[in-house]
Formats: structure tokens, C-alpha cells, sequence
């Protein structure tokens, strides 16, 4: 087969998207999203989520199809995100992905979502080098791959111990009183405050700790630090300075999500490097990345952020590289899998 159109379905969190790849191009790309119903809670509603899908499903499907200009009978196979994600939120996706393939009569395969967001670069900026370092960072996730091939070869270098880069955002954008999901909030009042006014800990990056955990990343530390250091300012009646503290904050996830990536490059013997999920619209990520990996005689490749996002064409891009390997299909059983490893 030279190249496969395939048909990628994404509903692991609170966007339901649907794409058309054929190869490594894409042909179309839609995206409906529940977000605006979960702002109002202060984060997602796991009930809330997989109803949006159940309602979004086929209008977005039918979108994607009409943009793409091709009907389900011209697919060559159907890629459904399995995992990780929200249980309900990918049941409605698995469940939807079952009937297209059963219906059409098309192989199905059930798709590691972390990897889509390394895996979506491809569409963008071409053909992926023999090897790579990919960092994905969101709300949901921050992980380190090492990737050989993005169909057969990814290896997990590292991921978080506890909360997501994104997540972390959104929790100081909480203690600093701005609105849900707060890490855009967060990123542009860093950008008036000073980076250096305040030095917050960078989790994993010294002594036994770095050692054990080169690649691994820790940022309930610092979201503790920073919730002690509003919280002074707030005991003794005075005016928390929220942009300096957001610019602090900002500094350490940025010096630390680099300093990562580009050690697990040099180590590999990377020269490129990937950054994906929703997080990499971060303002001094994209910074500090451009700045160090320059240094290191290193290519960083960022997607446009409509496909940072949860987003259809992800999944649809490694489906397309799936086909192209000749891996075999998912079973029809096939299961969802809310922690799913990589
Ligand atoms: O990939 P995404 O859209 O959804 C998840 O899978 O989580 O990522 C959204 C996350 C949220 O936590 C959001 O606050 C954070 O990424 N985010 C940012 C920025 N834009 C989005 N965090 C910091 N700076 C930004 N500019
Ligand atoms: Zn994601």
C-alpha cells in the first residue's frame, strides 16, 4: 500500500476531533470541544465529557469526511485514540470506532495518545530523522520519549511523578485568583513580571535525586513552594506580587522541561527534538527550547498549536505510520485503557 488514507477519532479528555490523513498529509481536521461547559467547575467533568462526545460524535465525523471530500468505503483503516485518557471520555470513541469499522467493514487500531502528540509533527514538518527525542507536555501529561521509529519504536524515557507541567499551571493560576484553565493566564502575566526576582526549586535536577531520575519530572514541590510564598504575602495583608511569582514559576518548569530533553538528546545522540501537548503554546518553553537547543547544535520542531492540542489529526498520523510499518490491527474486543503505558 503506498499511502493510506486512514481516519483518526480522538476523545480521550473534553475534545472530540476527527481528521483524514492520507500518508503524511492531511486532509482534514475538525475539532468540537467541551471545554467552555468545564470552565464553569473549575476543570473537567468526567460525566460531562462523555455525554459532549455522544452528542459530537457524528456531526464531527460528518464534518471531517465532507471537508476531507471521501466517504467511509474509501478508508483504509479507522484509528481510535485506546489510551490514556478519561474511561468515559475514550469509551465513546472506542465504542464509535468499533461500529464505523464493523460497519465498513475497515481494519481498526486502537492508538497510544501520547504518542499522536509526538506523532502529529510528521504532518506538518515532514518526513521524521531515523531518531529523536520527543517531549509531550499538556494537562494531562509530560513525558519523555526516545523514538526510533514512531510506529513500532518509541521508548519512555521518563514522565512525571505527580502533577502535569499544564496541571501545575493551572493550579498556581488558581492561588494567583485567575480563571480555569489558568495556565495561558499564567503565561502572559509572567511575561510582565521579573524571571529572576524569585528562584523556585526545580524537582529532580540535583544530587541522588537527578541520579536516580534523570528524565523524570516533579512539580508538586514547586506548586507547594509557590502556594507558601503567596500565602506569606497574603497572612501579612500585603500584596502578593503576582507577576514576578507567575515569571518564577514560569522560569522553573521552562529551565526544567529543557534541561531534560536536551540531556536525553545528548545522551541518545539526538539532534532533533520534538515538543508536543497543549503546554508547548508555553511562552518561555518555546523561549528557553529555541535558545539552549541552538547551543546544543540541536533542531527543535513544534507543531502549530491547533495540533498541540487533543486533536484528531494526532491520531490519524500514527495510524497512517501504523499501516505504513504493516502492523496488524486491533481485535474488535479491543479494550480502553485510562493509564494506558506506552
Ligand atoms: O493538550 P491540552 O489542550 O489538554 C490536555 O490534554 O491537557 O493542554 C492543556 C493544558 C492546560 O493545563 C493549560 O492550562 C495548559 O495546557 N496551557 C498552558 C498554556 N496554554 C495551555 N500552560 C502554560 N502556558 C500556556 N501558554
Ligand atoms: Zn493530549
Amino acid at each position: 500500500m503506498s499511502e493510506p488514507l486512514i481516519l483518526g477519532i480522538e476523545t480521550s479528555c473534553d475534545e472530540t476531533g476527527f481528521a483524514v490523513v492520507r500518508g503524511r498529509e492531511l486532509l482534514a481536521d475538525v475539532t468540537a470541544s467541551s471545554m467552555d461547559e468545564h470552565a464553569r467547575y473549575g476543570g473537567i467533568v468526567p460525566e460531562v465529557a462523555s455525554r459532549a462526545h455522544l452528542e459530537a460524535f457524528v456531526p464531527t465525523l460528518d464534518a471531517a469526511l465532507a471537508a476531507a471530500d471521501v466517504d467511509l468505503g474509501q478508508l483504509d483503516a479507522i484509528a481510535v485514540t485506546a489510551g490514556p485518557g478519561l474511561v468515559g471520555s475514550l469509551t465513546v470513541g472506542v465504542a464509535g470506532a468499533k461500529a464505523l469499522a464493523l460497519a465498513s467493514g475497515k481494519p481498526l487500531y486502537g492508538v497510544n495518545h501520547v504518542i499522536g502528540h509526538a506523532a502529529v509533527d510528521e504532518l506538518v514538518h515532514g518526513k521524521f530523522p531515523d531518531r529523536f527525542v520527543a517531549l509531550v507536555v499538556s494537562g494531562g501529561h509530560t513525558s519523555l520519549l526516545l523514538v526510533d521509529d514512531i510506529a513500532t519504536g518509541v521508548t519512555e524515557l521518563g514522565q512525571t511523578l505527580d502533577d502535569a507541567a499544564g496541571e501545575a499551571f493551572d493550579k498556581v493560576g488558581r492561588l494567583l485568583g485567575l480563571p480555569y484553565p489558568g495556565g495561558p493566564h499564567v503565561d502572559r502575566l509572567s511575561r510582565e513580571g521579573d524571571r529572576d526576582a524569585i528562584r523556585f526549586p526545580r524537582g529532580l535536577t540535583s544530587g541522588k535525586d537527578k541520579a536516580r531520575h534523570p528524565y523524570d519530572f516533579s512539580f508538586s514541590g514547586l506548586k507547594t513552594a509557590v502556594a507558601r510564598y503567596v500565602e506569606a504575602f497574603q497572612d501579612r495583608g500585603e500584596e502578593v506580587p503576582a507577576a514576578d511569582v507567575a515569571a518564577g514559576f514560569s522560569e522553573a518548569v521552562a529551565d526544567v522541561l529543557v534541561t531534560k530533553a536536551l540531556l536525553a538528546c545528548e545522551r541518545s545522540e539526538c539532534d532533533t527534538l520534538v515538543i508536543g501537548g497543549g503546554f508547548s503554546a508555553n511562552s518561555r518553553l518555546r523561549e528557553l527550547a529555541a535558545e539552549r537547543a541552538a547551543a546544543h547544535g540541536v533542531t527543535v520542531r513544534i507543531p502549530p498549536i491547533r495540533y498541540c492540542t487533543d486533536n484528531g489529526a494526532m491520531i490519524a498520523a500514527l495510524g497512517s505510520a501504523l499501516v505504513r510499518s504493516g502492523a496488524a490491527p486491533s481485535p474488535l474486543d479491543l479494550p480502553t485503557d485510562s493509564g494506558m503505558p506506552l
